[in-house]
């Protein structure tokens, strides 16, 4: 077999338009792995690049996707570690490996300025990919993990180091919060989710074990909502990815000394109504951090910890490896109906 289908989205002013190609499969350098892409996590990302919002650079006619499970295909003739038929991952940014985002890793990102995994081979250098440990996880929990949980795993270990105890408050239920409160359990932390629907809400508690949880809507103001919970101390960590339109409350929920690690950009409110984050993070001695994915390390780490307390990743739903469901996995996510991860699946 010498060709193979990958999807490219050829406009990008909506969900539908991504269309199938058949291609050359991609030839080996000596450095380099060939991989078979088992499973694909879509991401809000996805969307946000289909829709023309994501604020980062795109290459146009990008194939779309970045966070895969594969295995090894075949192996370049300098490359050591890894062997045909080996489960392996690859970070989000493949030339961020390890300590801080510097401006040589720019958003050299798959799925944007470099191509993504919707399709079923990719070669990648050797040095970028991550060997998987033997685990009862499928290649759907694995894809589930990548790029949510490197972002958890330098949001809570990058900077401020999250500790037992800690209470760590994630808004939302989409793949980022799930992620985190996964996380912030096995941790030891005390953990409080919200959502705009109590049906999630009760799924949550029921599968996830959440500790709290507070309806957005019901409770508009609900920082005091976390204030009371947390008996007026506020929550050590929070995960923010909902963007302006929430970072105001964010701020009246963290504890003093705390973290408000500033991840999506759901929301946005009109420039008169901004909060003066400045004198609110002053009053709070906390920190305000902004966290773009994370290494290749914070990713191997992660693994690490999914796999020694057998975690289970949060999927929602799986879809099949054509254009009408990839379609649908996207709109899925766009509808806001899902809680945790969608994947697509390529069996
Ligand atoms: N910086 C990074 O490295 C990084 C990495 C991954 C993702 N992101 C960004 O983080 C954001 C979330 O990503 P995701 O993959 O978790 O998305 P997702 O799975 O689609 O989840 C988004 C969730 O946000 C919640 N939400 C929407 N408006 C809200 C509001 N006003 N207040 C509180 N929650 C609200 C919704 O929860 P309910 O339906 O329960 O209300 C929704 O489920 C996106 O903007 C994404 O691009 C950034």
């Amino acid at each position: 077999m010498s060709s193979h289908t990958v999807f490219r989205f050829t406009a990008r002013n909506g969900v539908d338009n991504i269309q199938a190609f058949k291609e050359p499969i991609p030839t080996v350098g000596q450095y380099e792995i060939l991989i078979k892409v088992r499973s694909v996590a879509l991401n809000q990302r996805d969307v946000h690049i289909a829709t023309d919002t994501y604020p980062l650079p795109v290459k146009e006619g990008v194939i779309s996707g970045s966070d895969m499970a594969g295995e090894v295909a075949q192996v370049g003739d300098l490359v050591k570690g890894f062997s045909i038929g080996d489960p392996v991952l690859a970070p989000l940014n493949p030339t961020f490996l390890y300590g801080q985002l510097l401006p040589e890793h720019g958003s050299d990102t798959f799925g944007a300025l470099r191509d993504g995994m919707l399709r079923e081979y990719v070669v990648l250098p050797a040095h970028c990919i991550i060997k998987l440990p033997k685990s009862s996880h499928s290649f759907t929990q694995w894809a589930a993990l990548v790029q949510s949980r490197a972002t958890m795993w330098n949001a809570f270990y990058g900077n401020t180091v999250l500790k037992p105890g800690d209470t760590v408050l994630a808004l939302g239920t989409g793949g980022v919060s799930m992620i985190a409160l996964i996380l912030a359990k096995a941790a030891g932390a005390t953990t409080i989710i919200t959502s705009s629907s109590d049906r999630k809400l009760e799924l949550v508690k029921s599968r996830f074990g959440v500790d709290y949880t507070i309806n957005y809507n019901t409770h508009p103001n609900w920082a005091s909502e976390v204030q009371r919970i947390t008996n007026g101390q506020g929550a050590n960590h929070i995960i923010e990815t909902s963007g302006v339109g929430t970072i105001g409350q964010s701020l009246e929920s963290v504890a003093r000394g705390g973290i408000v690690s500033v991840i999506g950009f759901m929301t946005t409110i009109p420039q008169e109504e901004m909060p003066n984050v400045a004198m609110l993070s002053l009053t709070k001695g906390c920190a305000v951090r902004g966290v773009q994915g994370g290494s290749k390390q914070q990713l191997e780490e992660a693994v690490r910890f999914v796999r020694s307390r057998e975690l289970v990743m949060p999927v929602d739903k799986v879809f099949s490896f054509s254009r009408d469901d990839i379609v649908a996995g996207l709109k899925y996510i766009q509808s806001g109906k899902h809680i945790g991860k969608v994947c697509i699946n390529l069996e």
